[in-house]
């Protein structure tokens, strides 16, 4: 099999490509079609760098059969996932969220007495979105008035947690921030912009495969889970799985927020649809 180029760089075959993807549905949902074979060859290679492997044939065996290939696994999820996040990302959803869906939640469990509101960004990339929903609670006067913010992130990829944890951010992750969150919650220094204390404090990290029941087991009661931009990578079998593992981590009445192009339309009916503050949400019922 031809797996090296006239120029010596790596080439990926379609036969190790079909091998590869297999492996990496079967751990994380992400479904590669046939015209994805470039960007898996280029989003590979460094690792056949690092572990100093000639050939996508060898790097297949090497996840296969070698005795580190459990740490490989982690490494191979961390280069092929797509991170694109930001700030303040799609900010309809969010006003539709702090000013429709967080009311009602607020309403329902004074009711029954309960002042914490446990929400999770699941698929959280580096911190963007979590961030983004604890400085806009905090901004409704949720604390003031007593109540607990309780922000779980979570994502599949321990290096992009690594960097949520540091809670620092260049220029570019701030593009769609108003001025006044930035000049309120962030320090700046040179090019970083340093997540204030107070707020980077509200939400604590866990790793958690969305496919994985145990995994997401650890999260139960949500009032409200995000889960933007990751489903798209899924097909519809590991959507349908993601999303049972979600419904079983909300309360009753819970909701759930997707992408702004994402649907739960042939996935399930589960959930009630909801139109809130112009957005479309979806509840456990
Ligand atoms: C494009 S980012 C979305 C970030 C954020 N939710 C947003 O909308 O800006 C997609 C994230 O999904 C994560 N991801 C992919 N498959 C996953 C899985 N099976 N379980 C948990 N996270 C996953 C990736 O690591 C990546 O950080």
């Amino acid at each position: 099999m031809l797996t090296i180029g006239l120029n010596s760089k790596p080439k990926l075959s379609y036969a190790i490509f079909c091998q590869l993807r297999e492996i990496i549905y079967a751990r994380s949902g992400i479904s590669f079609a046939d015209t994805k074979i470039y960007l898996m060859e280029s989003r590979i290679l460094k690792r056949l760098e690092e572990r100093n492997l000639r050939t996508f044939d060898d790097y297949y065996y090497f996840i296969t059969y070698d005795p580190d290939r459990d740490r490989e696994m982690a490494n191979l999820l961390n280069s092929i996932v797509t991170n694109e996040t930001s700030f303040f990302r799609d900010p309809v959803q969010l006003e539709g969220f702090t000013k429709g869906v967080i009311p009602r939640v607020v309403e329902a469990k004074l009711a029954r007495g309960n002042k914490t509101i446990k929400v999770w960004s699941a698929a959280c990339s580096t911190g963007e979105e979590p961030y983004t929903l604890a400085m806009m609670l905090v901004d409704e006067g949720l604390a003031m008035k007593g109540w607990t913010i309780d922000i779980t992130g979570s994502d599949i990829s321990d290096n992009v947690l690594r960097s949520a944890n540091n809670a620092t951010y260049d220029k570019y992750s701030l593009r769609n921030t108003p001025e006044q969150y930035i000049r309120k919650y962030f320090t700046n220094s040179g090019d970083s912009f340093v997540l204030r204390k107070h707020i980077a404090d509200i939400v604590k990290y866990k790793k958690i495969n969305l496919i994985d029941p145990a995994e997401t087991r650890q999260l139960r009661d949500m009032d409200a889970i995000f889960c933007r931009n990751v489903l798209i990578y899924f097909d519809d079998a590991s959507k349908k799985k993601a999303i049972g593992h979600l419904y079983d981590s909300l309360a009753k009445g819970g909701y759930l927020i997707m992408g702004f192009s994402e649907s739960l339309h042939n996935i399930t009916r589960l959930f009630k649809p909801v139109n809130i503050a112009r957005s479309l949400v979806y509840q456990k019922s």
